[in-house]
């Protein structure tokens, strides 16, 4: 049975930090997700992929350019040398000692203090490993860290669910949308006893939280920063946010007495 059991225990709305704190931390590293764990998040949102040897890594781009000192694809490299690269410095330069760092690590910082929302891309044409490979080393190490019930896999691909769906012991599964829910959305989310649906929040409609709320599925809307967008996403409705800037939600709830 899939299911993020420990769910009932957290109190909607729920604020998710995307990628960590975002808006303020170099994405995905560990300071990025201290902080949004010290914010007091519900849970924590991070891309994984693998290395040139298998090893999973927390990353969001397939290549090392945009957010640390390495060049070219991620999965070019072995972990030992990925963790020589500087991940914090493109942010800011006091971020210069963060790493980019393994998801077992990650998984070993939040435990028991948040539950964790890890999502796979697609792998790459050209990726070296078995096309299951990351979707069976993420289940086996949920397993391994008795955190089954802490976290949620997501991911816009479908067949990415499909194979987590298979194995033995899955957790609880997300789909991510940049489009509006249908009917086939509904049926996919059924069939597979999808846990929610993250959809871009910029064309996310009450409909669209009607419709999903009507099939039992939550609905996690991303990137709402700004004041405006976070008063349209609770006017309709919405079960939680993924925000880069974690802080600014909480706060915005205590003020409008919502949280
Ligand atoms: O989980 C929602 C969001 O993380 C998906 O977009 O590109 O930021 O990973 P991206
Ligand atoms: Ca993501």
């Amino acid at each position: 049975m899939n299911g993020l059991l420990k769910a009932e225990k957290f109190k909607p709305p729920w604020i998710i930090a995307h990628r960590g704190f975002r808006a303020k931390y170099p994405e995905n590293t560990l300071i990025a997700f201290q902080a949004a764990l010290d914010a007091g998040v519900t849970m924590i949102e991070l891309d994984v992929t693998p290395t040139r040897d298998g090893k999973l890594v927390v990353m969001h781009d397939k290549t090392l350019d945009r957010t640390t000192n390495g060049r070219g694809p991620v999965n070019g490299y072995f972990l030992k040398e990925l963790k020589k690269l500087d991940a914090g410095s493109w942010f800011n330069p006091v971020f210069a000692s963060q790493h980019v760092p393994e998801l077992e690590e990650v998984m070993e910082l939040v435990h028991g203090r948040a539950l964790i929302n890890i999502e796979i891309k697609p792998n790459p044409d050209d990726d070296p490993h078995p096309s299951d490979a990351i979707e069976r080393q993420v289940v086996e190490l949920v397993n391994r860290k008795n955190a089954h019930d802490a976290v949620l896999i997501s991911s816009f691909d479908r067949t990415v669910l499909e194979k987590i769906e298979s194995l033995e012991n899955p957790p609880a599964l997300a789909l991510i949308s940049r489009d509006p829910a249908d009917s086939s959305t509904i049926t996919f989310c059924r069939r597979l006893n999808i846990f929610s649906w993250h959809p871009n929040h910029s064309m996310l409609s009450h409909e669209q939280v009607n419709l999903m709320h009507s099939a039992g599925i939550r609905v996690f809307p991303y990137n709402a920063d700004t004041p405006e967008d976070v008063q349209r996403m609770f006017d309709m409705n919405v079960d939680g946010i993924i925000s880069n800037d974690p802080l600014f939600v909480i706060d915005w709830l205590k003020h409008n007495k919502i949280a």
